[in-house]
């Protein structure tokens, strides 16, 4: 976790930091203060530039070691490219390889000298905030376990402790970072519960995750085995009774609109399986230990509320997680067992393995029932399918709403956090049929993240917009980018407060 990083906002006249990373816009535009350095340095910038090429394209740098008279060690500058088409994820990202350029070399501190002209869409003070954000998200690793600090164990990119961003107007810029940070805190959080090993992380500690939440404003329950028997939750409880750990279901609510008529809450729905055996139905070993991330979606949903309840979102939003360990025992269930959900809808359990969706039939119900919600999106490291379909670049959208969908999709794109919309079809649910129950949980060969929607769908009540994003590819193990390298992505959460903040909150956006 970043808790020891630190990111101040200063004036352009602070005295800069042994390490100094200062932006050049496209075609080597400096602003006041590296020109300022460049003629200290008796043109150390603009000859380097020349020797390198460097013409300010964005995301290029050149590094200036010691540059006379600066009494500097390192001199980065860094390139932005046009500011007229820095797009918002651009900023952000440039953050990120900020940072990456920084810890290549051992610096505790560094500043960042945002003295750029700004644009009709972004100011100067937004991308000083957007490249803070860039900076927390890439500063994250997870090293909690590793006893040995020293450097030779690489761990020496922990040096840096603190980053000075100086631009024009620092307050303003401070301002703009605040709603940033809650999201990348949002993030880090989601990241570190993804990391977290399940023998630290039961389905009892992951519920009781939420309730460091409620310093933020946000009311959490927690259901224990018992509530959810009165319930009626056989299907969820099926999943956990493998386990020597009790199974949880954690409720959060942020209650964050503003107004005097109650609103309906927006839904969030997490797949909270700490670690995925299979069951009976068990799993091969290689590569087993990744399922301790089988809990992505719920990481996203906690990491979601997070984000919503630091930036005091002006919205109503729900967070519910149904947290269970699957595991093979003599408690757990069979293959051919019939299990009844809370809906009354009978499942025939075909494979223990498909167990993700039987936790969600009970926790998507009880969303719907309790809440009435104005939409519900449930979020889920569901099948193996969607990563054969999309890889691990693009999580797999389903939706029986195309508004609800269209409104994902938009949001994807200002976040980058990928989705692709797959097929809900009556042949997928045909499926689903079982001879002996409502319904089997698991269907053929084919399609296998479709019939698993086409399953959830059936816990949908017939009024309620839903959405369901199979993030098995991308919550874990994705391509390491610019701000993420860690192995738990924390995948989601932007995706998911950009949809609340363009869709969803009243006012400002
Ligand atoms: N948790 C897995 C899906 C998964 C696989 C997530 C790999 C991340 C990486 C899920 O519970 C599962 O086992 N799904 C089965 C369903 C099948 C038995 C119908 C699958 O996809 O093979
Ligand atoms: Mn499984
Ligand atoms: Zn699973």
């Amino acid at each position: 976790m970043s808790d020891r990083f630190e990111i101040a906002f200063a004036p352009l006249n602070t005295e800069p930091e042994t390490a100094t990373v200062v932006l050049a816009s496209d075609g080597l535009v400096l602003g006041s203060k590296g020109r300022e350095f460049d003629t200290k340095s008796a043109s150390a910038i603009s000859k380097a530039a020349a020797a390198a090429d460097f013409k300010g394209k964005y995301k290029s740098s050149i590094e200036i070691l010691a540059p006379a008279k600066l009494g500097i060690d390192r001199l980065i500058v860094s390139g932005l490219g046009k500011v007229g088409s820095l797009t918002e994820q651009q900023a952000v990202d440039l953050g990120g390889a900020i940072v990456a350029a920084i810890q290549a070399r051992k610096s505790s501190s560094a500043s960042v000298i945002v003295d750029v002209e700004g644009s009709e869409t972004l100011s100067a003070n937004e991308i000083a905030a957007l490249i803070g954000q860039g900076a927390m998200l890439r500063h994250y690793n997870f090293k909690k376990y590793h006893t040995k600090k020293s450097s030779e164990d690489g761990n020496e990119q922990e040096g840096l402790k603190k980053l000075v961003i100086q631009v024009a107007n620092p307050d303003k810029a401070k301002a703009a970072f605040q709603p940033l940070k809650a999201v990348a805190n949002g993030v880090n959080l989601a990241r570190d519960l993804v990391n977290e090993p399940a023998n630290i992380l039961g389905p009892v500690e992951l519920a009781e995750k939420t309730k460091a939440l409620e310093k933020l404003g946000v009311d959490v329950e927690i259901l224990d085995v018992k509530d959810m028997e009165k319930l009626g939750m056989g299907s969820l409880l099926s999943v956990g009774q493998g386990s020597v750990r009790p199974s949880r279901l954690a409720v959060m609510v942020w209650n964050g609109a503003k107004g005097s008529k109650k609103q309906k809450p927006v839904c969030f729905v997490g797949k909270g399986v700490v670690f995925d055996t299979g069951g009976i139905s068990i799993k091969p070993a290689a590569g087993m230990e990744d399922m301790k991330g089988d809990m992505g979606g719920a990481a996203a949903v906690i990491g979601t509320m997070h984000a919503l309840a630091e930036r005091k979102a002006n919205v109503n939003a729900v967070g519910l997680i149904g947290c269970v360990e699957n595991m093979p025992s003599g408690t757990a269930t069979r293959p051919g067992d019939i299990v009844k959900s809370m809906s009354g809808q009978t499942i025939e359990v075909i494979n223990t393995d498909a167990e993700g969706r039987m936790v969600l039939a009970d926790v998507l119900w009880y969303a719907q029932d309790k809440f009435k919600p104005k939409l519900v999106i449930d979020l889920a490291t569901l099948t193996g399918a969607i990563m054969v379909a999309l890889g691990k670049e693009y999580a797999g959208l389903f939706s029986n709403e195309d508004k609800l969908a269209d409104e994902l999709l938009s949001a994807s794109r200002s976040t980058g956090e990928k989705l692709w919309r797959m097929p809900l079809d009556k042949a997928f649910d045909k499926a689903m049929d079982s001879k002996n129950a409502d319904m089997k949980n698991a269907g053929g060969r084919w399609a296998g993240a479709a019939t698993a929607a086409a399953f959830l769908q059936r816990f949908v009540q017939k009024d309620t917009p839903w959405s369901h994003i199979d993030l098995a590819g991308t919550a874990m193990d994705g391509n390491r980018n610019d701000t993420n390298q860690s192995w738990g992505a924390g995948w989601g959460v932007r995706l998911l407060n950009a949809f609340v903040a363009e869709h969803h909150e009243k006012g400002e956006k």
